[in-house]
């Protein structure tokens, strides 16, 4: 009897390691669940992680630093004022909120490109400044 427990464990075992490989990461940066929201609701069609298409990168949008709330509202009701130089978002009303609200958090968590995510120890929030002088040396 134990040795069938342990060989049901083991199969248990394997079942979820085997699970784990077919479970691919998509192509590119995004996640698996987000990129099925993506591409259920088109998003994908315009919108990369870190990468301008039709409509601005998600990492440029999280910059914009909006509340999660105020990103699902954007998606119902976009305000192209705020991209200059980017076409219209057409308004995105048959997001379901709870799915606009996880793709919302997503987006947010964007903020900062993975290129300087490593060397984030600085506290100073200034860094988008760097060409006007914020040295005030005499
Ligand atoms: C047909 C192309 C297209 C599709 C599809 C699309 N977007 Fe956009 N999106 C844009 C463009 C262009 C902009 C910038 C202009 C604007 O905001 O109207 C934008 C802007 C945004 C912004 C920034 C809003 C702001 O005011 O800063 C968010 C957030 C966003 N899109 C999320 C989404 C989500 C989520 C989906 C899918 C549910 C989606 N978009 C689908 C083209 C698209």
């Amino acid at each position: 009897m134990k040795k069938s427990f342990g060989f049901l464990l083991a199969t248990v075992a394997l079942t979820v390691a085997s699970f784990n490989v077919n479970a691919q990461a998509p192509a590119s940066d995004i996640p698996a669940d987000m990129n099925a929201l993506m591409s259920k609701y088109t998003c994908i069609a315009c919108h990369r992680p870190n990468q301008r298409l039709v409509g601005p990168a998600y990492a440029d949008v999280a910059k914009k630093k909006y509340s999660n709330e105020e990103i699902v509202n954007l998606i119902y009701n976009p305000v192209p004022s705020h991209w200059p130089g980017y076409p219209p978002m057409a308004p995105m009303k048959q997001v379901p909120k709870e799915d606009a609200m996880k793709l919302a958090v997503w987006i947010n968590s964007l903020d900062g490109s993975p290129a300087k995510k490593a060397s984030s120890s600085k506290k100073s929030s200034t860094s988008k400044s760097t060409k006007s002088s914020t040295k005030k040396s005499a």
